[in-house]
């Protein structure tokens, strides 16, 4: 039992104690790229207690009530921004869900116009989602409200990197010599990316394995000035699959993607697919991972996706748990 599970269960059911938050520095959470390790060990440990919560017959703590939370979602998503608002909703928050088709940026107001008018409504935390990578590093600039971001463009979306390697070590325990591969699409994956900045600490070595058209030209230089040391890029699957012990396909962006980037489906499927006899070349009890959403069939077959190595559906449980935690750090951190 972690400090935080002990603290939580002999404050019983009603709240969550006081903990102490000395470690949290953030008045937004941007990217993971200014995370230190000890700050993502305590989102960890709060998420601990937070699973004890949502493990519950009511799922319902007053920790936040008097706070509201805004969502602001200029792309479509389901797990993101479900978990998050029940997230709030479970810790006692007030929400308001802004759909941006309907919102008053189709008008032509401005991102932070409209984001202004939500801080004027006094919220406390507002969640966007905006195709454009540095959309929420922008709304943070320009906005004294706490920003979390749940997705930039190509750039970031630090829940997902947390939930991702929450999951991992709950079900592996200690990561340290852990081979993660990462195959698909990276070039427009932020998700990628959040989790080549989250697993930096976790002595995690991290193989990207996308076809040749699928990475940024210059992404090993760039990984080599950030000084992510653990990462390296390898186009040949089978060659990046031996003795993986994390599998995470990604699904092709079409949306992002100009047209050409590969020469056909087919192609792709062939080379590229995890499939059984795929996994078969990573070791044996490797845990396959997908941030979602899957297009079953093309970057991942349906037997692996439900397969007994899958924690696809862990991911999205385990995603309120890390973003109750995210809402409770914010909050508390802005209480200080
Ligand atoms: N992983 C993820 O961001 O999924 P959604 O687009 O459904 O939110």
């Amino acid at each position: 039992m972690s400090l935080y599970e002990a603290k939580l269960s002999a404050a019983g059911q009603g709240t969550l104690p006081p903990l102490s938050i000395g470690s949290w520095q953030h008045k937004h959470v941007l990217d993971l790229d200014d995370f230190s390790r000890e700050e993502i060990d305590l989102v960890f440990e709060i998420a601990d207690g937070m699973v004890e919560i949502l493990a519950r017959d009511v799922k319902k703590v007053p920790t936040l009530r008097g706070k509201t939370i805004a969502t602001m979602f200029f792309e479509p998503s389901t797990r993101t921004r479900a978990s998050f608002e029940l997230a709030a909703k479970y810790l006692g928050a007030d929400t308001v869900s802004l759909d941006a088709v309907k919102s008053s940026v189709a008008k032509g107001e401005s991102l932070i116009d409209s984001l202004r008018t939500l801080q004027a409504l006094e919220i406390d935390t507002i969640i966007i989602r905006h195709p454009c990578s540095g959309a929420a590093c922008i709304a943070a600039q320009h906005l004294e409200t706490s920003i979390i971001n749940a997705g930039d463009g190509c750039h970031a979306h630090p829940s997902q990197g947390l939930l991702d390697i929450y999951t991992m070590k709950r079900q592996l325990g200690d990561l340290s010599g852990k081979k993660m591969v990462i195959i698909g699409d990276i070039m427009h994956s932020r998700v990628a990316r959040s989790n080549i900045w989250g697993t930096r600490t976790f002595g995690i070595s991290v193989v990207l394995c996308p076809p040749p058209t699928l990475v940024q030209h210059g992404m090993s230089e760039m990984i080599e000035r950030c000084g992510l040391n653990h990462v390296r890029i390898e186009h040949k699957l089978d060659a990046a699959l031996e003795d993986a012990d994390i599998i995470m396909p990604l699904r092709l962006q079409k949306e992002r993607q100009p047209s050409g980037l590969i020469p056909s489906i087919r192609e792709y499927i062939q080379q590229y697919q995890l499939n059984p006899k795929r996994l078969l070349r990573a070791r044996p009890g490797a845990i396959v991972m997908h941030p979602g959403p899957m297009n079953e069939g093309i970057e991942i077959s349906h037997d692996v996706a439900y397969g007994s190595n899958s924690l696809i559906e862990q991911q999205v449980t385990n995603g309120v748990a890390i973003r109750m935690a995210l809402l409770y750090l914010i909050s508390g951190g802005k209480n200080r």
